[in-house]
């Protein structure tokens, strides 16, 4: 039987960079369940509901990846999925530090889960939630850094808070 993996994170809101190791993570393991976080301390501009709506659209091609939220410990969520991985992705060096140090907390909270670690294609390497966010509230162009379907919900935004987002 093959590997049971989570990928957690806010996607706040999803993007190309965050597709890009869904894709691989899919070809890795048997399943993947994207976990997104629904109490994040940042305060995020979509709702939980409407991030899992953008993830689902953005990956119903892919038949062994599945959406769901969690709140609370990731590896507990872990569990509850029999997950034995758990898929983080590395964009710079500037990731490392943050992500080593979770990775090796999880391992210390849950010794029987693995985090594993993937590298997105170069043209992925600098993009970033809060980037993506910060460059489309100023009129910047953020196509081919999302997907179309989080274009439409960044300018729905924008005109539901009636000012840049
Ligand atoms: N462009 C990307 N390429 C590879 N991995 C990424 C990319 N963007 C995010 N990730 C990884 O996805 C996981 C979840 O990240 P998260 O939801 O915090 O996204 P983020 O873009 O870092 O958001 P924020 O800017 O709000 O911190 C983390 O392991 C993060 O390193
Ligand atoms: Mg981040």
């Amino acid at each position: 039987m093959g590997v049971q993996a989570i990928y957690p994170g806010t996607f706040d809101p999803p993007t190309n960079g965050h597709l890009d190791l869904v894709t691989r993570g899919a070809r890795l393991f048997e399943h993947l369940t994207i976990a997104i976080l629904s109490n994040p301390v940042k305060n995020p501009l979509f709702t939980v509901d409407e991030r899992v709506e953008m993830l689902q659209e953005a990956t119903h091609q892919l038949e062994n990846v599945s959406v769901e939220t969690f709140d609370g410990l990731m590896v507990d969520f872990a569990r509850q999925k029999n997950a034995s991985a758990v898929l983080r992705g590395i964009r710079a060096i500037s990731d490392y530090e943050y992500e080593f140090q979770m990775a090796l907390m999880n391992r210390r909270l849950a010794p029987e889960i693995e985090t594993v670690f993937l590298q997105p294609a170069g043209r992925y390497s600098f993009v970033s939630s809060r980037m993506v966010k910060e460059v489309f509230s100023f009129g910047g162009d953020v196509s081919g850094l999302v997907p179309a379907n989080v274009i439409k919900r960044l300018k729905r935004q924008v005109k539901r808070s009636g000012s840049s987002a």
